[in-house]
């Protein structure tokens, strides 16, 4: 009788750790895929600003005479993030950092390696190239993009180099 008991009490023990485990799987699946794989420290709407009338400058203010577009700093936020605007929560983790004077540390997600050169100003100020040729319709994102739009390897660069006739050159890239 005893060994029937303790052998009933193993099977449910086995069922409850079954269902435990199930359930945990469960919510693993459910929520990985929304888990972003870069923690931004917040997450920033780019089509709210957009659409509140905010030209990409105003933020990305170095494109226009540099090699870098810029990632803005609280100060950028801070000419209109001073009082409470909106009842978020990602505004109200903005309003204790600026009032900390902790740094934005954006983590950079288009990049190229130190071998490369590429310069934003000749490309959209020179060439006229709009942002959204490289970036896709940044105007209408609501959280941060995890990945590029386009992944920058080298046929990416030369693909449109070919069709608009810029440099081929190996030394025109890698200097
Ligand atoms: C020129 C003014 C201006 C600047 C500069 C600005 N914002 Fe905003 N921001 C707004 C306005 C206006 C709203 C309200 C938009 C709405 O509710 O439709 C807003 C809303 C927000 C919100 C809450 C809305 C949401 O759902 O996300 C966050 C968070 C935010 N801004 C972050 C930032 C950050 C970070 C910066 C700096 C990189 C920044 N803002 C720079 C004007 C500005
Ligand atoms: C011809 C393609 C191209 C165009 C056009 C372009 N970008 Fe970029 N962008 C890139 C590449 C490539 C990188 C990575 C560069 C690096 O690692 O230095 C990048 C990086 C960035 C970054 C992060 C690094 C930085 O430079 O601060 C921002 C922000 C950015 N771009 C914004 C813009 C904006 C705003 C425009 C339009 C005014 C624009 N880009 C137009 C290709 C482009
Ligand atoms: C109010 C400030 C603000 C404005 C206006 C703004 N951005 Fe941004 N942008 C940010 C912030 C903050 C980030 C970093 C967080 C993120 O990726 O959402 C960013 C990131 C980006 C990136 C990714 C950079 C990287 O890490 O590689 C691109 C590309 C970009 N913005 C393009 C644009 C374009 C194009 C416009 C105009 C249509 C624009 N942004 C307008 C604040 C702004
Ligand atoms: C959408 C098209 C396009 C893409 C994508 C693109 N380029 Fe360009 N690039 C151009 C054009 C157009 C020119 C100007 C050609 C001229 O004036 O001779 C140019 C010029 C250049 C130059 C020479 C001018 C300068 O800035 O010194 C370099 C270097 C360069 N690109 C690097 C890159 C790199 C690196 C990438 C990829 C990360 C890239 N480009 C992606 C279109 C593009
Ligand atoms: C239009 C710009 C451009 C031109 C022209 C160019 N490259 Fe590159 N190259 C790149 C970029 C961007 C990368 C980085 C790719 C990555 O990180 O995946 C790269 C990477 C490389 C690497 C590193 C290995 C690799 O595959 O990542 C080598 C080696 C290289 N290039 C050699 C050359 C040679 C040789 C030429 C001339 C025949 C050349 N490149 C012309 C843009 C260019």
């Amino acid at each position: 009788m005893d060994f029937q008991k303790s052998i009933l009490e193993i099977r449910q023990r086995n069922i409850i750790m079954i269902g435990i485990g199930a359930l945990i799987a469960f919510f693993v699946a459910l929520v990985w895929p929304f888990t972003p794989s870069i923690e931004q420290p917040i997450q920033y709407n780019h089509q709210k600003h957009i659409q509140a009338g905010l030209e990409c400058s105003t933020c990305h203010t170095l494109y226009e005479n540099s090699a870098f577009a810029g990632l803005p700093q609280l100060d950028t936020c801070s000419t209109c993030h001073q009082e409470p605007l909106t009842e978020s929560r990602e505004e109200a983790k903005l309003l204790a950092l600026i009032q900390q004077a902790k740094p934005l540390e954006w983590k950079q997600i288009n990049r190229v390696p130190d071998h490369v050169y590429f310069s934003h100003r000749t490309h959209t100020v020179d060439r006229e190239i709009g942002c959204a040729t490289c970036h896709g319709p940044m105007e209408e994102r609501t959280s941060p993009p995890t990945k590029p739009f386009f992944k920058w390897t080298m046929d990416a660069c030369i693909n449109c180099h070919e069709q608009r006739s810029a440099t081929v050159d190996c030394n025109g890239c890698h200097r």
